[in-house]
């Protein structure tokens, strides 16, 4: 049985409960951090409790914890939570409510405690093997609202996005919003126009992906030519190469989309070069790197 984290509290996941009045479960009224751990080690900690803060300021809701308190707490549960699969690697889900009010109101309620819940899962295996084979894909409209930089709980758009995808046997939806790919429902898109890495830039459209960022680092660090620039619909349909980026993905081929393949079907070189540079990264973090 898992062990979670539930106002200051560690339980087993099953004596986790949480009030029904609790602004989270009535309004989605809350934000959430989803960091993988490999090897025990945390990737882009520093960088995740930054977008925490910024998504806490969004919904101007005060961080209840320090960035220390955060850190013990994700250590602890790491520690209470050993493997049961063969892998090492862990995500780190947390999530800050605006807490139990005594009754339903939309406005803010005054002097009410965040309800703040950790829970550990573990991340199945990745292996650059099993990411070549690639995933299809489907475009569709974003139905999401304005604010997609926050990563709020609310994820009821992203949430139908996704099932319309795999009610067609794709495993995600990439989203045009006015004629431009924002991100996928779960994860930021990019793709290889003329043999440059070429992905949306930071908006009110998109999530600010952790991995998105790494990606762009690595390009920086390696050579690899990259544009943070718009791209339309017609663009991605004809890309040679088209990646999806995520902390449970990685950096995940796409070789089918709308039901036709990707280029030639097979993952592109540019992604090839690309998650050998992820991998080593990842590497040396699982080895205790210090990053
Ligand atoms: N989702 N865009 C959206 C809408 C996402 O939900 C995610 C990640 C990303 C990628 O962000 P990052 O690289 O920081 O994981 C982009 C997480 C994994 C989730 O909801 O489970």
């Amino acid at each position: 049985m898992s062990i979670v984290y539930l106002n200051t509290e560690y339980l087993p996941i099953d004596q986790a409960k949480v009030s029904v009045l609790d602004r989270g479960f009535l309004f989605a009224d809350g934000v959430y951090e989803v960091i993988p751990a490999y090897g025990g080690h945390l990737l882009r900690m520093q960088e995740h409790m930054q977008r925490l803060q910024n998504n806490l300021d969004a919904i101007r809701l005060e961080n209840p914890l320090s960035h220390q308190q955060w850190q013990e707490i994700i250590e602890k549960l790491l520690l209470d939570n050993p493997n049961t699969g063969p892998g090492d690697d862990k995500s780190i889900y947390l999530q800050v409510t605006r807490g139990a009010s005594a009754i339903r109101n939309h406005g803010f309620p005054q002097m009410v405690k965040p309800t703040v819940f950790m829970m550990v899962n573990e991340l199945a295996p990745v292996n650059k093997e099993s990411l070549k084979a690639g995933v299809a894909a489907i475009t569709l409209d974003d139905i999401r609202w304005k604010a997609c930089h926050v990563k709020s709980i609310s994820l009821l758009g992203n949430i139908l996005l996704r099932q319309q995808a795999e009610d067609v046997g794709a495993a995600e939806a990439i989203l045009i919003s006015d004629g431009l790919v924002t991100e996928g429902a779960a994860c930021n898109v990019f793709v290889v126009i003329d043999n440059i890495l070429v992905t949306a830039p930071i908006s009110n459209r998109l999530l600010p992906g952790i991995t998105r960022d790494l990606v762009l680092e690595l390009a920086a660090a390696h050579s690899v030519t990259y544009e943070e620039r718009n791209f339309t619909e017609a663009e991605l349909l004809t890309a040679s190469e088209i990646w999806l980026t995520s902390s449970t993905k990685e950096i995940l081929p796409v070789v089918k989309l709308n039901g036709k393949p990707v280029a030639n079907g097979q993952f592109g070189p540019i992604w090839e070069n690309m998650i050998d540079l992820y991998r080593a990264y990842k590497e040396k973090l699982q080895a205790g790197g210090a990053f």
